[in-house]
């Protein structure tokens, strides 16, 4: 343990803990920029500034603690650095708030406002670089608002391995953006939106599709319905002050009632139906062709794009079972508008996500239109969900509780835990277990692949055969467990694996990018433990015993991977360039 003073004030912290951190201890805020506690600390801004006995300044983000150390945190000097380095960055900032996506939830702005700034002692000096890169169906790119913290580019560099941004260029010139000047949309970005949930700024938010799901919402003409992913439910309440992890599903029913939505159905429906075709893959697989092990996920359309991308080569051991939302689509326009003798054109279909890749996957290609019409019209983010009920008023915490609509919003505990990493594999076992053995799981709860480890490994034990079972979040790990896979292949040794699940946001869902900001892993837990309360509390906890599910399959799907099943629920990959094309010099005026 290391013992120092900050502000007068005794504290005992472990060896290597920062500046920053042992004053949190102490209830002692010093304001952040560029950090964020979950990344490594890259010293960018300046703003943590504070000042060790004897005058020197140090960034207390990243320097560490050292014994005997006397720090002052605000002292009037510190003070004015601290405001020379905001009202820097606004010089070149356009500082127009009151149209910027983030206005509001704006990191740079709040801390402007806490440090009292009314004017700026610079020459305003506009950026160089004011293009909007739109071309990405996911996220927006507005690099004149960058404040080259970059957190994004640690993000998707380090945590992503992707590598689709880069700062470019030196000092006044500098801009965050796709390598090599292209764009996004041609980049080999997926679409995780993981670097917009980092951004402080409004230099990177999620496209908005807000105004195409109001529009819809006034058109006569249209029956406007909403699913919620699982995730969004123990997520939306931070928004409106509620503690992180409440789960308030049923106040988002009556929610969106109010919206306008004349029917709500649940994901996490289609969650259970995505369970019940994937387990049915499983146990082709382990019964009929044990050489095509392994099996991998699907339902992560990032990590679609990832494979499409950078592991082509696996493209035989994807699981063609679409994602929950998809299916819930082809079903609404199919089975439930025949029950309701609504024709499937009048019908507009809102996904309410925590996910900005779902905005790319609902036209990912022809199979998304399963049903004769576009299966999803729409995705929407949680972050935007909550932005289109605070405009008309509707303040989700006073809501009653109300109910999803029948036959799509009944769901199984096994659908909710989708929204964790881990979930969809523990939801899977449960069923393949019971088709393989004609038994349930001695206990549905599967406790080695929960939790937010990057990747988790272990074996069950199904008649006699030992199953060994990889779960991975954050593309940096799935790609270690993938690599794997490719080396055995290509050596013609035993797979290491039967099983893959793969989330490409660190976490799973419940940490996606269009969460709500400041989505950390702490926060990623919480709300992944109340999605397995709620599990816990359910009637039932497996799909197949789901009543809506079995229903659907009697009346319309007949069984698992049947003819019809197959039409609907199952899609295709095909591999894809890294790049699309190097358009260059777009961003130049
Ligand atoms: S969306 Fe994901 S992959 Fe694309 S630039 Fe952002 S972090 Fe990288
Ligand atoms: S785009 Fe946002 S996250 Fe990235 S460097 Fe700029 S301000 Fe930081
Ligand atoms: S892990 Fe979930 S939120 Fe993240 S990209 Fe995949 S589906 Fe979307
Ligand atoms: S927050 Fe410490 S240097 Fe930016």
């Amino acid at each position: 343990m290391v013992k120092l003073k900050i502000d007068g004030q005794e504290v005992s912290v472990d060896n290597g803990t920062t500046i920053l951190r042992a004053a949190q201890k102490l209830g002692i805020n010093i304001p952040t920029l560029c950090y964020h506690e979950d990344l490594p600390p890259t010293g960018n801004c300046g703003i943590c500034v504070v000042e060790q006995k004897g005058g020197k300044t140090v960034r207390a983000c990243s320097t560490p603690v050292v014994e005997g150390m006397e720090i002052f945190t605000r002292t009037p000097s510190l003070l004015r650095a601290r405001k020379t380095v905001i009202e820097l960055l606004l010089s070149n900032h356009p500082n127009d708030c009151l149209e910027c996506p983030k206005n509001g939830v704006c990191e740079l702005q709040k801390i402007a406002a806490s440090l009292g700034i009314r004017k700026i002692s610079f020459e305003h000096i506009d950026r160089t670089i004011t293009q909007i890169d739109d071309s990405s169906p996911s996220i927006i790119l507005r690099p004149s608002y960058c404040i080259q913290c970059g957190r994004c580019t640690q993000v998707c560099q380090n945590v992503q391995n992707v590598h689709a941004l880069e700062t470019s260029f030196r000092g006044f010139h500098s801009f965050v953006g796709p390598t090599m000047e292209r764009v996004l949309d041609e980049s080999e970005c997926v679409k995780c939106g993981q670097c917009s949930a980092a951004c402080p700024v409004g230099a990177i938010v999620e496209k908005d599709d807000t105004s195409l799901v109001l529009n819809a919402l006034n058109n006569p003409e249209l029956v406007v319905v909403a699913q919620e992913a699982p995730a969004v439910r123990v997520a939306l309440g931070e928004e409106f002050g509620l503690p992180v992890g409440t789960n308030v599903v049923k106040k988002m029913y009556t929610a969106l009632r109010r919206l306008g939505f004349k029917y709500i159905f649940d994901t996490n429906f289609g969650a259970d139906l995505t369970i019940m075709e994937e387990a049915a893959e499983f146990v082709e697989i382990f019964k009929e062709n044990p050489d095509e092990f392994p099996l991998i996920t699907s339902c992560c359309p990032s990590w679609v794009d990832y494979l499409e991308k950078f592991f082509p080569d696996l493209i035989l051991h994807f699981s063609t079972a679409k994602s929950p939302h998809q299916m819930v689509g082809t079903m609404v326009k199919t089975y439930w508008a025949q029950k309701m003798n609504i024709p499937p054109e009048k019908i507009f279909l809102v996904s309410v996500m925590p996910c900005t890749a779902k905005k790319y996957e609902i036209d990912r290609m022809e199979d998304m239109y399963a049903s004769g019409y576009k299966d999803v019209n729409a995705t929407i983010t949680t972050r935007e969900l909550a932005r289109m009920l605070k405009q008309v008023g509707i303040d989700l915490p006073s809501c009653e509780d109300g109910e999803a609509d029948s036959p799509l919003g009944e769901y199984s505990g096994a659908g909710t835990i989708f929204g964790a990493s881990g979930g969809v594999m523990e939801a899977a076992l449960r069923t393949a277990y019971y088709y393989i053995t004609g038994k349930e799981l001695p206990s549905p709860d599967i406790p080695f692949v929960r939790g937010t480890r990057g990747i988790k490994e272990g074996e069950i034990e199904v008649l006699g055969k030992k199953i060994r079972i990889a779960v991975a979040s954050g593309l940096s790990n799935v790609e270690k467990i993938l690599l794997k896979v490719r080396e055995a292949k290509e050596n013609k040794k035993e797979m290491p694996y039967h099983f893959i699940e793969v989330m490409a946001c660190f976490g799973g869902c419940v940490g996606g990018g269009g969460q709500p900001y400041g989505s950390t892993i702490k926060k990623r837990e919480i709300r992944a433990q109340a999605l397995y309360n709620e599990d816990k509390s359910l009637a039932h906890r497996e799909s197949h015993n789901n009543p809506s599910i079995q229903k659907l399959y009697k009346e319309f799907l007949e069984k698992p991977l049947s003819t019809k099943s197959k039409k609907y629920l199952h899609t295709h990959y095909i591999p894809r360039p890294l790049f699309k094309g190097v358009h260059g010099g777009k961003w130049r005026e």
